[in-house]
C-alpha cells in the first residue's frame, strides 16, 4: 500500500505511541507502590488468561530509558504514558510518595530531552486497592481522591508536561468492571457501574479544576474516550432502536456530560438508576476542554436482546477480517467518529489516543518480526484519519497503540499490540515491521512539512 497521504495533518501533527502504567511498568511493589485494584484482579482464578499479571510486565519501571530510545528510531513526535496513582499516593488519599513522583520525573526529563512531547494520563484502571476497599468509584469520596492527587502530579510535572487527560475509557472502568465484571474491580452490578460513570465524571471535571490550579506551566487538558460507530444489523426497527441504545452506552454517556450536554435522558430511563447528582455536579463535570481524545478499535454491529439484561442489545460480528482480540478490522468507521465529534459535538481539537490491533507475532529465524497485517493495520487507520481532516476535523495527533507489547489485561500477555515485540522471559525488545513502516511514514510527512513552534 503507498504511504498514506498525510499533507492535511499539517506540520506541527504529533507523532506517537501510548502506553498505560499497569500494562508495562512491573516493580509493583517498588519504591512504596501499593497494590491496585489491577493487582487484587489478577489473583481471582480465572480472572486473566494465563493467570498472568502485572507484576513484571515489560519491566518498563527499570528499562525505560531504553524504550525512550526505541521512541527515538520510530521518530516518535509524542509519548502518551499514564501514572500510576498507587505510586503516587500509596493510600489513595494522604501521604505522598515523592519515590513514585522522582520516577515520573525522570520519563518526563529525558523525554523532553529527546525531543519527545509527553502527553500524560492520570488514570487509567489502576484505582490504589485502599480507596477501593472505602468504596471505589462508586463511592463520591474517590471523585475527590482524584482530583487531590491529580493536583500533586500536576503540581512536580506541571512545569514540562502540557498535554494532560483524566481519564482513560472511562467506560471500560464503569460498565466492564463494574457491570460486566471483566475487568477490575470485577462486579456485575448496574447501579454500582451507573454510579461509578458519575462519580468518574465528577472525578475528571474535579480533576481538570485541580490540573489547572496546580500547574505551573500551560495546561492543554483533554479526557480520552474509547469510542464505536454503532450499525444496526438488520433494518428492523428492533434493532434499529438497539444501535441507538448502543450509541448511548457507548458514545453519548461518555461525551455528552463533559460536553456540556448533560447525561442522555433517554439512557437514564434505560438504566432506571437514579444518578447520585447534587447541585453543580453537572457545572463540574462539563469543565471546558482543550482537546477529546478518541481511542478507536472496531466498529460496533447491534441487534436488540432483551435477555441481555440493560441496555438491551448485543454485538454480532462483522463480515471483515479480524484481529487476534476477533476485533474486526473497519477504518471507516473511524473516520466516521472523527467527522461525527467534529460535526455534531463542535469538537475544535480532537487526538486518536489508540488504536492499534493484536495479532500472534513471532521473532523470525532472520530477526525481526514480520507483521503485514498491523502493517495494513496502521496504513488503512491513518488513511481514514487524513480523509477525516482533509474534510474538516481537526486532528493535532495520532497515538499508535501501542509502543511495546504488554499486558493486556483479562487477555494476559498472549494478546500483542505493540510497534515493538517483548520477548517476556528476557525482555529483550524488538522493533517489528510495523513499527519501522510507522517510522517511515513519521519521516516522509515531516520531511514533508516545516515544523512550526510547538503548542
Ligand atoms: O490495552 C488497551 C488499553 O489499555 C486501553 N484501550 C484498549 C487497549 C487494547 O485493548
Amino acid at each position: 500500500m503507498p504511504s498514506p497521504d498525510t499533507t492535511a495533518f499539517g506540520p506541527d501533527f504529533l507523532w506517537g505511541a501510548a502506553t498505560s502504567a499497569y500494562q508495562i511498568e512491573g516493580a509493583v511493589a517498588k519504591d512504596g507502590r501499593s497494590p491496585s485494584i489491577w493487582d487484587t484482579f489478577c489473583q481471582v482464578p480465572g480472572a486473566v488468561d494465563g493467570g498472568d499479571t502485572g507484576e513484571h510486565a515489560c519491566d518498563h519501571y527499570h528499562r525505560w530509558p531504553e524504550d525512550i530510545s526505541l521512541m527515538r528510531a520510530l521518530g516518535l513526535t509524542a509519548y502518551r504514558f499514564s501514572i500510576a496513582w498507587p505510586r503516587i499516593v500509596p493510600e489513595g488519599t494522604g501521604e505522598i510518595n515523592q519515590a513514585g513522583l522522582d520516577f515520573y520525573d525522570r520519563l518526563v526529563d529525558t523525554l523532553l530531552a529527546a525531543g519527545i512531547r509527553p502527553n500524560t494520563t492520570l488514570y487509567h484502571w489502576d484505582l490504589p486497592q485502599a480507596l477501593q476497599d472505602r468504596g471505589g468509584w462508586p463511592a463520591r469520596d474517590t471523585a475527590h481522591a482524584f482530583a487531590d492527587y491529580a493536583a500533586v502530579v500536576a503540581a512536580r510535572l506541571g512545569d514540562r508536561v502540557t498535554d494532560w487527560a483524566t481519564l482513560n475509557e472511562p467506560l471500560c472502568s464503569a460498565w466492564i468492571g463494574h457491570l460486566e465484571g471483566k475487568m477490575a474491580p470485577g462486579l456485575t452490578d448496574l447501579t454500582a457501574a451507573v454510579r461509578a460513570s458519575f462519580h468518574l465524571h465528577l472525578g475528571h471535571g474535579l480533576a481538570a479544576q485541580a490540573v489547572r490550579a496546580a500547574s505551573p506551566g500551560p495546561v492543554r487538558l483533554g479526557i480520552i474516550n474509547n469510542l464505536s460507530t454503532c450499525e444496526p444489523a438488520s433494518p428492523s426497527d428492533a434493532d434499529k432502536a438497539a444501535a441507538q441504545r448502543a450509541d448511548g452506552h457507548i458514545n453519548r454517556w461518555w461525551l455528552d456530560p463533559v460536553l456540556g450536554r448533560g447525561y442522555p435522558q433517554d439512557m437514564v430511563d434505560v438504566y432506571s438508576v437514579s444518578l447520585p447528582e447534587r447541585d453543580g455536579d453537572l457545572e463540574t463535570i462539563a469543565q471546558p476542554l482543550d482537546w477529546i481524545g478518541v481511542n478507536y478499535y472496531f466498529r460496533q454491529i447491534i441487534t436488540d436482546d432483551p435477555a441481555c439484561g440493560a441496555p438491551f442489545f448485543r454485538q454480532v460480528p462483522g463480515p471483515g477480517p479480524r484481529t487476534a482480540m476477533g476485533w474486526e478490522v473497519h477504518a471507516l468507521g473511524l473516520e466516521q467518529l472523527l467527522l461525527r465529534f467534529t460535526r455534531d459535538y463542535g469538537v475544535h481539537e480532537l487526538m486518536v489516543t489508540e488504536n492499534g490491533a493484536a495479532y500472534h507475532d513471532v521473532v523470525s529465524p532472520d530477526g525481526h518480526v514480520h507483521d503485514p497485517e498491523r502493517t495494513a493495520y496502521l496504513e488503512e487507520h491513518l488513511a481514514a484519519c487524513a480523509r477525516a481532516a482533509a474534510a474538516g476535523a481537526p486532528l493535532t495527533g495520532y497515538y499508535a497503540w501501542s509502543l511495546l507489547d504488554n499486558f493486556e489485561w483479562a487477555y494476559g500477555y498472549d494478546k500483542r499490540f505493540g510497534l515493538v515485540h517483548v520477548d517476556y522471559a528476557t525482555q529483550r525488545r524488538t522493533i517489528k515491521d510495523s513499527g519501522r513502516r510507522y517510522a517511515d511514514i513519521i519521516r516522509a510527512h515531516r520531511a514533508d512539512s516545516t515544523p512550526t513552534a510547538a503548542v
